[in-house]
């Protein structure tokens, strides 16, 4: 349902309750989320992006609710990926002359994904329309998280509309930050960062410069995704500062997979090695294959080092972890140490093969890594206890 965020700005998107997977299986979103998309009214009426595809027809029917469509003046599209942009084709339907406001790339991706020539007109930074006594005033924001990402900003009521940045995928019909419990609005923030923004922090770090020294006053930051920041709204973009510039706590992460669970006993071991020589350091154990990776992904950005376990089968690792190698990969970790473990039975390829991949990553090898033939015996065990210890002073160092 829309609601006011001020007398001039109405939220009119949609909360996707149920949604649990975005990005098709790519990302799980425990807590829902919406697409936020917004009206503002001055003397001329805009609206900020639309909502998923599949609400199309919901989002107009409420919009047509809120507003005679006609009179809005000006379409702004934010982003061209299709959770903003899908209920565009059905509004620019019922309004087909009116200008649709986005980046030169925006217009590709928009040509790209709906072929059709709507009325477009590319703005870049600096770029403003005159709402009659505010302005809207454009800041492209490339790379956060696309080639055509843009901000815009509201004068006069000090608004960011920074579309995917400073979002988070969560469903609340609370909707601004200061009703929400911090702790959930932060690990839903840092989820967001860590698994759609992370190849991005030198973007996010220049982005967010060059937006301070424009010493707007920021009242408000109303991102496209999740709840809208209106207490202390910079918090957040002081937290992405943060976060761009290989941040880490001080955590092991351990990921492993296991058949005859050698590779678990191995990286419980490490564990408790790691836990003797360090009393101070978090460690955390999941299992990929049973637990989601994106928890996992995040554990892993908030970490100084990883440690990645497979036994060895058909000369090569098991599935959950080459998934998560390669989205390690992808996502190209700044400051990480990393290692790898396994055990096997025959030829014994997986520790090998996860040091090349982490080392692809971008990660800093801490050593070979440690394998173990069939199952770990008392003498074995005891290696990987001192292997921990040692794991745990090398981080340290
Ligand atoms: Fe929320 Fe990049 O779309």
């Amino acid at each position: 349902m829309a609601f006011k965020i001020n007398n001039n700005v109405t939220w009119v998107g949609k909360t996707d309750w149920e949604l649990r997977k975005f990005h098709g299986e790519e990302l799980s979103t425990f807590r829902g989320s919406s697409y936020n998309s917004y009206l503002v009214r001055d003397e001329k009426i805009a609206l900020i992006d639309t909502v998923w595809a599949p609400f199309a027809e919901e989002f107009i029917e409420k919009l047509e609710k809120e507003i005679d469509l006609n009179k809005i003046d000006y379409v702004i599209a934010n982003h061209a990926e299709m959770d903003h942009s899908g209920a565009l084709p059905a509004l620019m339907n019922k309004i087909p002359e009116k200008p649709v406001y986005c980046t030169q790339n925006g217009i590709r991706s928009l040509k790209g994904h709906y072929h059709k020539d709507w009325n477009f007109v590319p703005v870049k930074t600096g770029d403003k329309i005159s709402l009659g006594n505010k302005e809207l005033v454009f800041v492209e924001a490339r790379m956060l998280h696309w080639p055509d990402s843009m901000f815009c900003y509201l004068t006069g009521d000090n608004i960011l509309f920074s579309n995917d940045a400073f979002g988070q995928h969560f469903a609340s019909e609370l909707m601004f930050n200061d009703l929400i419990d911090e702790h959930e609005l932060y690990e839903e923030a840092i989820k967001y960062y860590a698994n759609i923004l992370t190849p991005f922090g030198n973007f996010v770090e220049q982005k967010i410069n060059e937006v301070l020294a424009l010493k707007l006053t920021v009242n408000m930051i109303c991102p496209s995704h999740g709840i809208i920041w209106r207490d202390n709204p910079l918090q957040i973009v002081n937290k992405y500062m943060e976060w761009a510039k290989g941040y880490q706590e001080n955590q092991i992460t351990i990921a492993y997979d296991t058949m005859w669970n050698g590779t678990r006993q191995i990286a419980e071991t490490i564990a408790e090695g790691i836990k003797s020589s360090d009393k101070e350091i978090t460690v955390k154990l999941y299992n990929s294959a049973r637990h989601d990776v994106n928890t996992i992904i995040t554990e892993i950005f908030k970490s100084k080092a990883v440690l990645i376990g497979s036994p060895t089968i058909n000369k090569g690792i098991l599935n959950s972890t080459a998934a998560i190698l390669e989205f390690i990969k992808g996502l190209s970790f700044k400051n990480k140490k990393a290692a790898a473990f396994g055990s096997f039975g025959w030829s014994g390829e997986s520790v090998k093969i996860i040091t090349e991949e982490l080392t692809k990553a971008g990660m800093e090898i801490i050593d070979e890594g440690i394998r173990i033939q069939w199952h770990p015996d008392p003498e074995g065990l005891a290696k990987i206890f001192q292997y921990g210890q040692e794991i745990a002073v090398k981080i340290k160092d």
